[in-house]
């Protein structure tokens, strides 16, 4: 039986009460798996501008490093708004994500049948949607040099710059046709090659690689057209990859139309590290009052188990209780519709355990 150790980062806003339900989760796995998970917290985001003046403090920053994996709620809020982005609870993230060379971001967009309702498309449009996004997340125009606003001829210039090395294309296109494997087979590349060079190499790099994995079917887009195909055909698509800022548009998209931007979890992943976080923001309007839905956590947890541990029937015995829970019809108010169920944070979290434990009496 594994142990495995997890920093967690529970940050912000709703943060530390969606993490308390993940972990209570995960306790749970523990009990029905036998396996053993450690956990240690550490401070990041506003909390940690708070108490120990800088978003990412040294200490969590090794925290982290020492862990198998790390799990993080959200960070920022208002209070936090109007500090120079450098000190802003976000450039914690940013950090964090660099630090830890965590380079393929997975962002799944699935439309699960009993919320099918809640998505912005048509029914018949949505329906069967169930597709990832591997956004790149340590290069591209997000961390290329030079970068500011300058001086020229008396007048103001912002510049920024897109740059990705061979290699770091190289690898998340890799890891994305590996996944694609593992799941439909069909990955979709997506660039703007009829304008940016950088782009016209991230290509050529897709195209070397697709020969390493010919059962993989291959799909070149450019990125204007790709933000059209999913809301046209969404659930043609199997595996998504793309640099850091199409993958950062692409899948806000890819979140708003499964309509429950709460259940989305993600995953960013390196050689060495990982780390779990949902998809959805710190949400400080609703902090600390009950009412969030954990999914989006619980579901990282899940992931946490499949990328991180390889404990792939924990991971889907997690995926089961979710969509258990939801046929019952237990509902956040995020997710609510007539007729359902209206429940808080702690009543959802039981009723997943609840759920699972039914899964994994059925399953194992
Ligand atoms: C995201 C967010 C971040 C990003 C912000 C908060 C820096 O939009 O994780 O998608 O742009 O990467
Ligand atoms: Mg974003």
């Amino acid at each position: 039986m594994g142990v495995y150790k997890i920093a967690v980062l529970k940050g912000d806003g709703i943060g530390p009460e969606i993490v308390d339900s993940a972990i209570k989760v995960l306790r749970h796995v523990e009990k029905l798996s036998g396996h053993s998970f450690e956990l240690e917290e550490g401070l990041i985001g506003g909390i940690a501008i708070d108490q120990k003046g800088e978003p990412l403090p040294k200490e969590t920053l090794d925290l982290c490093l020492q862990a198998d994996a790390v799990l993080l709620g959200a960070v920022g809020g208002p209070k936090w708004d109007n500090l120079p982005t450098s000190k802003r609870p976000e450039k914690g993230l940013l950090q964090i994500r660099k630090a830890l060379d965590l380079y393929a971001n997975l962002r799944p967009a699935k439309v699960y049948e009993p919320l099918i309702q809640a998505s912005p498309l048509k029914e018949e449009t949505a329906r069967g949607t169930d597709f990832i996004v591997i956004r790149e997340l340590t290069g591209d125009v997000y961390y290329g040099e030079p970068r500011g606003i300058f001086i020229e001829n008396g007048k103001r210039v912002g510049i920024n710059t897109m740059r990705y090395t061979e290699d770091e294309i190289r690898r998340v296109v890799k890891k994305a046709f590996e996944i694609a494997m593992k799941r439909r087979k069909k990955l979709t590349s997506v660039d703007k090659s009829n304008v940016l060079e950088v782009s016209g190499l991230w290509k050529e790099i897709v195209e070397e690689e697709s020969k390493n994995y010919p059962e993989v079917e291959l799909e070149h887009l450019y990125v204007d057209n790709c933000a059209m195909q999913i809301v046209r055909r969404p659930s043609s698509f199997d595996v998504i990859v793309t640099g850091n800022i199409f993958g950062d548009i692409l899948s806000d998209e890819a979140a708003v139309i499964t309509g429950s931007l709460g259940m989305l979890p993600s995953a960013s992943l390196g050689e060495r590290y990982a780390l779990y976080e949902p998809v959805h923001g710190s949400a400080p309007d609703i902090a600390g009052k009950g009412i969030a839905n954990p999914i989006a956590t619980i579901l990282s947890v899940s992931m946490m188990l499949r990328y991180s541990f390889n404990l792939e029937k924990e991971a889907q015995a997690i995926e089961k209780a979710v969509e258990k829970t939801l046929e019952k019809g237990y509902r956040t108010p995020d997710i609510y519709s007539e007729g359902c169920l209206r429940v808080g944070t702690q009543q959802m979290t039981d009723a997943i355990i609840k759920s699972l434990e039914e899964v994994w009496q059925e399953l194992y």
